[in-house]
């Protein structure tokens, strides 16, 4: 997109972004008088939809919460690291409809952007990754739409995540509505590579450098075999260790006998 366009286009999005009464003269002035109501009708409507994919994203970021939660209480340890989330801005999703040639509309947004919401979830071990996709895709209100597996089969440049484009229901006051959001599971070791990566890209205007692009896919290649090694590394201790569900017996029958003792007390 060349620069006057995206001048134009920012400007178009702006219109999206009035919010305060002061916003709301800005966009009298933008639009002139005569198609000030259409403006403010298509401002709330788009407002309202980025609404719904804030709430999809709360749903999607509880559900692996609760997983998370559950995860530990039976097997003693955390696998999700971080969990982030992020709304595509008005100006990204307007460049992404111009540039796959898509009708500017929010019936467009809704039905060919499959990223307005994204949540990432980073885990450190590579086998946590698969274990919360499959948790997440077993739930009966969520529904695959696309599966691309970046780490079994990664991009050219090394770049590794298991993407997800999932839809779920989100309940409003009258109405059940279900929303797309993609999501990126990838192991602390891939979170990093591609931070890294995408700042050496994006601070390059044209193509990089053959040889620097061999470098980046070494070192991707180099924390795949981090990734692998540390995941050998868990499996190893687990089996050395005694059996989850034989130390969550254990505890179980401490807190009983606890408890009968505190009760006993009681009694007497
Ligand atoms: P777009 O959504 O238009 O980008 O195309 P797509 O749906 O085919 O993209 P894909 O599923 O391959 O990737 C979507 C997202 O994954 C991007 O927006 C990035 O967040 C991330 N991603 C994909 N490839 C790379 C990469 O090479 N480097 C980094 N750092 N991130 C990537
Ligand atoms: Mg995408």
């Amino acid at each position: 997109m060349n620069q006057g366009t995206k001048a134009r286009y920012a400007c178009d999005m702006d219109k999206l972004q009035y919010q305060t009464l002061d916003d709301i003269e800005r966009l009298r002035t933008a639009v002139g008088p005569d198609r000030m109501e259409h403006a403010l009708q298509k401002t709330l409507e788009f407002a309202r939809l980025m609404t719904y994919y804030r709430c999809a994203m709360m749903e999607i970021e509880t559900k692996f919460k609760v997983l998370n939660e559950e995860f530990s209480l039976r097997f003693d340890r955390q696998p999700i690291n971080s969990i982030t989330t992020r709304l595509k801005n008005p100006l990204s999703i307007q460049e992404k409809l111009v540039h796959k040639g898509l009708p500017l509309s929010l019936e467009s947004i809704e039905r060919d952007l499959h990223d307005i919401a994204g949540i990432r979830v980073v885990c450190s071990f590579i086998e946590d990754v698969y274990m919360l996709a499959d948790a997440l895709l077993k739930q009966d209100d969520i529904t695959l739409i696309e599966k691309k597996d970046y780490i079994a089969d990664p991009k050219p440049n090394g770049y590794r995540s298991l993407h997800l484009i999932v839809e779920v229901p989100i309940f409003l006051e009258h109405e059940k509505r279900m929303m797309k959001a993609e999501i990126q599971l990838r192991t602390i070791a891939m979170d990093s590579w591609a931070c890294m990566e995408h700042q050496l890209r994006y601070k390059k205007d044209d193509e990089l450098d053959i040889q620097i692009a061999e470098e980046i896919q070494a070192c991707a290649e180099l924390s795949a075999t981090l990734d692998r090694k540390m995941n050998w590394l868990k499996n190893q201790i687990a089996s050395e260790s005694p059996d989850d569900s034989f130390k969550l017996h254990k505890e179980m029958e401490r807190i009983r006998s606890s408890l009968s003792r505190t009760q006993d007390q009681q009694k007497d």
